[in-house]
């Protein structure tokens, strides 16, 4: 797709939580590029307002911050509200975090923040912005999931579950938009060199096959119309579809021996 379809599809504004770093930060960064205006949203604001500048410096979009923290009950209407006037055609739900470990040793509050941020959020944005997607009749809505959606994932058992549901709530709705012109993609990537990695205390030089958040950005940015669900690593791809061809009590087993080897 030209950067000209793509403004005339998805634009003339999109939408990015999960701005100020990583995958977040690789969306937007490539959407300006396109010509894109932009709404970047996450808590840490200098981090966003240095993007800004930069983005409205090199490549001439107009950007709005929006500083949110997307764990709150309030997150997605007060998202909504600050955006009511922007015509906004693609929306990237892309903020998210993850535990990693056993399960009964997380921290009940964190545990609560992580379902708002990967789930009730990405849910009640997607909600709110359908009506105005379809009051335009065109646009789209991608989901940053994970490859720990499409099964399940000991040792990482509450973050794999909330993927689990952003994967089938990205899927229905693929289904249900399915004859609109309206893109629903739920991105699932592997391990992806960010600073996620870090906050959950592993070692990306212990993992196969990292890729940088650029790519994944790029390759979902180039797949958005190859919905439902979108892997852009062969490595993980082979990977889950092997486990998924498993008896799953065996798949769950050699994921558990391999998290144990990750953390
Ligand atoms: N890295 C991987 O290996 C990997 C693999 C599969 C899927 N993913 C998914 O990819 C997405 C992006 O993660 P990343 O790897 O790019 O990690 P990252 O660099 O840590 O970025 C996470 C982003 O989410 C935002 N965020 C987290 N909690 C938030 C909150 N309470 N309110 C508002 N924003 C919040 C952060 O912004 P602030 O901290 O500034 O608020 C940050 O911009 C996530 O959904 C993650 O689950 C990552």
């Amino acid at each position: 797709m030209s950067h000209e379809e793509f403004q005339n599809h998805y634009g003339p504004v999109a939408l990015v939580t999960g701005a100020s770093s990583g995958i977040g930060k690789s969306f937007a960064e490539l959407l300006a590029a396109k010509g894109l205006d932009l709404v970047l949203v996450a808590r840490r604001v200098e981090r966003l307002d240095a993007l800004a500048s930069r983005l409205q410096g090199d490549h001439g979009v107009e950007v709005t911050i929006c500083q949110a923290d997307l764990s709150g009950q309030m997150a997605a209407a007060q998202i909504l509200e600050a955006t009511s006037s922007l015509d906004i055609g693609l929306i990237i739900s892309n903020a998210g975090f993850g535990v990693k470990g056993e399960y009964a040793s997380g921290d009940a509050g964190t545990l609560a923040d992580m379902l708002m941020v990967n789930c009730n959020t990405p849910m009640l944005l997607a909600h709110g912005f359908l009506p105005r997607l379809r009051a335009r009749g065109k646009g789209g809505i991608i989901f940053t999931s994970s490859v720990e959606g499409l099964i399940a994932c000991p040792f990482s058992t509450a973050y794999a579950a909330t993927k689990g549901f952003l994967n089938s709530l990205g899927q229905g709705l693929w289904g249900e938009l399915a004859q609109e012109d309206i893109d629903v993609l739920t991105l699932c990537p592997g391990a992806t060199d960010t600073e996620a990695l870090v906050l959950q205390g592993i070692d990306a030089g212990t993992l196969d096959d990292v890729m940088s958040p650029d790519e994944v950005a790029e390759l979902t940015l180039a797949n958005i119309k190859n919905g439902p669900v979108y892997v852009p690593s062969e490595h993980y791809k082979a990977m889950f579809d092997a486990l998924l061809s498993m008896p799953r009590g065996d798949a769950l087993m050699a994921m558990a021996a391999n998290m144990k080897q990750e953390i």
